[in-house]
């Protein structure tokens, strides 16, 4: 699995957000939150599984919004800024745990929801994780992916430890492998993210807007680097 030792450093896992959420990064932070909350729809009370869950950058919200939230990952570093996050924000309903997604510790259809956000770029055995999110959810798995046909290849080769891309067909055949019905599919980031946690608030919300006017074209969809899934039980 790419980036499991990565993230299990302190420095790295106090950088985490700094590094990818700060100046023009905030516009994918506020993108990411909102593809979560559009996807689970009504949140209070519903009982939620992240996996990778890292800062807690979800988890948090989702409790801060009513839900009984369980976040698991497998950086302990990762998960202490979590919990400091919860803490700070007061949230109850959240639990975070250290443990390892190709063997998540709950029986069957546990939870509502069960969903991953940036992590199946880093993983070498996607349906193995996919079949297990399905195994513990009774009704919805919702994860992103970085896409191969995009400008997310070019950017690929800086990255410190490469990402796995995904076409469409690959992931709608992943989800029929694991027993997966596709509900909704959201694509978009004609730039990819790489571009906007480099440059300042202001010009990257000139080039947001860009990208989102491409990006509503008929081109859009297929030039696109990240794509949101969402998918039923
Ligand atoms: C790019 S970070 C994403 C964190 C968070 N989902 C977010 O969007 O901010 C990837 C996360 O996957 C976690 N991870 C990697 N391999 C894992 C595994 N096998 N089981 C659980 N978590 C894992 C890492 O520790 C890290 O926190």
């Amino acid at each position: 699995m790419k980036g499991q030792e990565w993230y299990q450093a302190d420095d790295v896992a106090e950088a985490y957000e700094d590094k990818r959420f700060s100046g023009g990064g905030r516009l994918i932070d506020d993108r990411e939150k909102r593809a979560v909350l559009d996807a689970i729809g009504p949140i209070e009370d519903k009982e939620i599984l992240e996996i990778a869950c890292g800062t807690g950058r979800f988890t948090a919200m989702l409790a801060a919004e009513g839900a009984n939230v369980v976040g698991l990952d497998i950086s302990t570093p990762m998960l202490q800024q979590g919990r400091q996050k919860a803490d700070e924000l007061g949230v109850s309903g959240v639990e975070l745990m250290r443990g390892d997604a190709g063997r998540l510790p709950f029986p069957d259809n546990h939870f509502d929801t069960v969903f991953a956000m940036r992590f199946f770029h880093l993983a070498d055995t996607p349906r193995d994780f996919l079949r297990e999110m399905r195994r513990v959810s009774r009704e919805q798995v919702f994860f992103d992916t970085f896409n191969r046909f995009s400008t997310r290849s070019l950017y690929n080769w800086m990255l410190p430890m490469g990402s796995r891309l995904y076409s469409g067909t690959e992931v709608k055949r992943l989800l029929r492998d694991t027993n997966l019905d596709l509900a909704g599919a959201e694509h978009d980031w004609i730039f990819p993210y790489g571009f906007y946690r480099q440059i300042p608030g202001g010009i990257a919300s000139a080039f947001r807007r860009l990208d989102t006017t491409i990006g509503s074209t008929v081109i859009g969809d297929r030039l696109a680097s990240v794509s949101y899934w969402d998918a039923r039980v």
